[in-house]
């Protein structure tokens, strides 16, 4: 059998993400033991600094009975130049499951190229499906099917933003998207959203009924030397009270976090009535151990 990948949301069908997010709602309410990865190690190779997804991976491989090794490409030998094809071959022979956070999406695309195990997307400068799957399963508990929803994303057309564009058509959801002028997600990525997105600049028409309102941090990861540029940029955009009341009473906010106050959503949001955020980090557990299950046995 072909090794299954997880590189964006669409490397499963509509079917295995719904049951994805079930497995992983089930996983969270399971109270004893239940170990079906013993002896098996997942390897994480992570360009990027992480608190979540590092921790999310290595707990939830050890609370399934296995073991996660972390590498850093400083500590390996990628940094003195070893080949990215050669490390997949010879790392995919030693482990179970590789997780990867790098810059450049292809650099996840070449490493399952040359990996014998399945290989799961952190994060990279497109994607980020490993926090969009969490965020799913958020909605589905707080509020069941998000199917026929709108979801309103303000701010950046960020890796974060792509997934979701990916998770609309997925999900069968309505992701409207509100980011300034020259900040969109790729042109392709919308065209093939086709009905499911709806791009506009105007945070409050995209807030306007919305279920779920969803943002981000202004400068990403790798963009740090932009961030004065972007501050200008995003002015107008952040998540505020006003725009949250514009969304449907029982309207839920969620960010990935890491959060910035006062820039890309105001204290009170963040810390308000209708922000899920700290369920949403928990449940990155939940879904990364429901998504370790089905891809380490189910299909290896
Ligand atoms: N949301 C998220 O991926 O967080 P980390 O960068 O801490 O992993
Ligand atoms: N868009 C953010 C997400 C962090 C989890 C970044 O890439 O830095």
């Amino acid at each position: 059998m072909t090794v299954r990948h997880f590189l964006t949301l669409k490397d499963l069908s509509p079917e295995e993400l719904r049951f994805l997010i079930r497995r992983a709602s089930e996983l969270k309410r399971l109270k004893e033991p239940y170990a079906p990865l013993k002896h098996k190690v997942l390897g994480m190779i992570f360009e990027k600094a992480s608190t979540r997804t590092r921790v999310s991976f290595e707990a939830g491989m050890v609370q399934l009975g296995g073991a996660a090794i972390f590498l850093s490409p400083r500590d390996s030998q990628l940094d003195r130049g070893e080949p990215l094809e050669d490390t997949a071959r010879v790392l995919s022979r030693m482990v179970d499951g590789v997780v990867l956070r790098t810059h450049r999406h292809d650099t996840v695309v070449r490493f399952a190229a040359y990996s014998r195990v399945p290989v799961i997307n952190g994060l990279t400068d497109r994607f980020h499906p490993c926090q969009v799957l969490a965020d799913m399963q958020t909605y589905f508990e707080h509020r069941g099917d998000i199917a026929g929803r709108k979801v309103a994303w303000i701010g950046d057309g960020n890796n974060m933003c792509q997934s979701y564009l990916e998770a609309a058509q997925q999900l069968d959801f309505e992701l409207h998207i509100a980011c300034p002028p020259g900040y969109e997600p790729e042109a392709e990525l919308i065209r093939e959203a086709g009905a499911h997105a709806v791009l506009s600049h105007d945070p409050i028409s995209a807030a306007r009924g919305a279920d779920l309102i969803v943002t981000d941090v202004w400068a990403s990861m790798g963009q740090e030397q932009e961030q004065a540029q972007r501050t200008a940029a995003f002015q107008g955009f952040t998540v505020t009270s006003e725009v949250m009341a514009q969304a449907a009473p029982e309207a839920l906010f969620m960010h990935c976090l890491p959060a910035h106050r006062g820039e890309e959503v105001s204290a009170e949001v963040l810390e308000g009535p209708q922000s899920v955020v700290w369920d949403e980090a928990e449940n990155r557990l939940h879904a990364q151990k429901a998504l370790l299950e089905f891809l380490l046995t189910a299909h290896n």
